[in-house]
């Protein structure tokens, strides 16, 4: 049914807001919704593009699952924190640095990923200490080869503090592995009682098998301690040191929003940071048992930040049925398939829908206008600074006004003020003729029908 409707009823329920589509009057006036229960998204957009006023504080705004968002500079949650509580979401603030102005922030310690300790599987600690080691990273200075034997000695280490530990953290797990000689060295054939933690505990010997040489070993054992020392700060240490986020809930899909948030400033030195809660919150999403009422969404902002994560190309590829819709953001499709040599074009593939927010360079925009080749109605390089090009893989497609909750009339009241600007510009509401379009299941990408003069 056409007509201008109230905005709550405009949205189908599983609707995000892709763009406004274009009217052959001129003008763009009827909203362009990603529909169904699956479907994941891209949005491939230059800096300061409009990923955040146009993608992500939009979704935050009308969303009403649970969401899980990386907020590098804590914008969002300024912006949408308010609005998310409003609509029942509990919201929770991961954000070690304190650039939020959240009293009461979260913490999240990565061990609660294994489940009740006693039964903890030793391939969901192999999955835990991959989270910390990044392989290949140190691969310009180091061969990958001690990357992959640190994370088998760190899946050593977790096991160990599984063992012993009452409520182990990853701090342990370094204290051991600094320790391991000493453990190694003093070995006492008594079987101590689970202690608090291994700075202060008396332990057993942690002696993992088949280290080789002492030099082998010295180097497995510098690489895991390299690997582990973004944990060391104390900011970060206290973030993951014990849970006030119940990943029960997650797993549930209650309505639960996370914001995720690592100053741009530390991004580069503390990916791996936001990595772990990514995966730690992905694999709460990957024990459930049946999708929840309403997906989980996920924004990846700044994907590319975080290097190669698999567990993101799993959920975009194989998680079908588990309830996640997962958005994620990139500068160009060079990025993408730099980061990710292997997966990237199964990651465009599996995205239902696409948004492209023309390109910064002509490379760029070369690249992109070759994989678009004739989908798109225009050439890339002919789009305004307010226009996008939206495309379903195996479909036509179509370009459409960027949505703006600054502007557009449907997010009106709903959002605060982004504190890194100062006066918020004049609002000049756009007045759009939005109209129902009702999910019949499957994914969906509505196009409004054109308007016939
Ligand atoms: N609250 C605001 N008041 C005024 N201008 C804003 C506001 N929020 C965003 N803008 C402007 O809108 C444009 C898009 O900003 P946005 O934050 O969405 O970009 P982005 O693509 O997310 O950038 P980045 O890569 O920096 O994250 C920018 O020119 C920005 O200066
Ligand atoms: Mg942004």
């Amino acid at each position: 049914m056409e007509g201008s409707v109230s905005p709550v009823r405009t949205q189908p329920k599983h609707g995000l807001l892709l763009g406004w589509a274009e009217k052959e009057k001129g003008g763009f006036q009827k909203p362009v919704w990603a529909e169904g229960e699956e479907g994941h998204l891209i949005t491939v957009a230059p800096t300061g593009a409009g990923k955040g006023v146009g993608c992500i504080i939009p979704a935050l705004l009308t969303w009403r699952g649970p969401a899980i968002v990386i907020d590098p500079k804590g914008e969002n949650y300024a912006v949408t924190a308010r609005r998310r509580r409003d609509m029942g979401q509990k919201v929770h603030v991961l954000d070690p640095f304190g650039v939020t102005d959240c009293i009461q922030r979260a913490s999240l310690n990565p061990f609660d990923m294994l489940g009740p300790l006693k039964q903890a599987s030793y391939d969901d600690m192999r999955v835990l200490a991959h989270a910390v080691i990044q392989e290949k990273v140190l691969s310009t200075k180091n061969d990958p080869y001690w990357d992959s034997r640190a994370a088998s000695l760190v899946t050593d280490a977790i096991e160990y503090c599984v063992d012993h530990l009452i409520k182990p953290t990853l701090m342990d797990v370094r204290t051991v592995i600094e320790n391991y000689d000493r453990y190694s060295v003093c070995a006492t054939s008594f079987s101590p009682a689970p202690v608090a933690s291994a700075h202060h505990g008396i332990l057993e010997p942690f002696a993992p098998l088949g280290m080789g040489t002492e030099r082998t070993r010295t180097s497995i054992t510098s690489t895991a301690m390299d690997q582990l020392n973004f944990i060391t700060g104390g900011a970060v240490a206290n973030s993951l040191f014990h849970s006030t986020i119940d990943l029960k809930k997650v797993e549930r899909g209650d309505p639960i929003t996370i914001y995720l948030v690592l100053p741009p400033n530390k991004l580069f030195t503390h990916a791996k940071l936001l990595r772990l809660w990514l995966i730690t919150l992905l694999g709460a999403i990957g024990r459930r048992e049946a999708a929840p009422k309403l997906p989980t969404l996920m924004l990846v902002d700044e994907a590319a930040q975080l290097g190669e994560v698999k567990e993101i190309t799993t959920a975009i590829t194989l998680m079908r049925g588990y309830g996640v819709k997962v958005w994620t953001f990139w500068q160009d499709l060079t990025q993408l398939a730099k980061v990710y040599p292997h997966d990237w074009q199964s990651i465009l593939n599996n995205s239902a829908f696409h948004q492209y927010f023309g390109a910064s360079t002509p490379m760029a925009a070369r690249v992109l206008q070759e994989y678009l080749a004739d989908t798109c109605p225009r050439p890339i390089t002919s789009l305004k600074n307010n226009q996008l090009a939206l495309y379903r893989p195996g479909h036509k497609g179509t370009v459409a006004r960027m949505p703006n909750y600054l502007t557009d009339a449907m997010f009106a009241g709903q959002f605060d003020a982004n504190p890194f600007y100062t006066s918020e510009p004049e609002l000049a509401l756009v007045d759009e003729d939005y109209e129902v379009h009702e999910d019949k299941g499957g994914v969906l990408l509505h196009f409004p029908a054109r308007e016939h003069t």
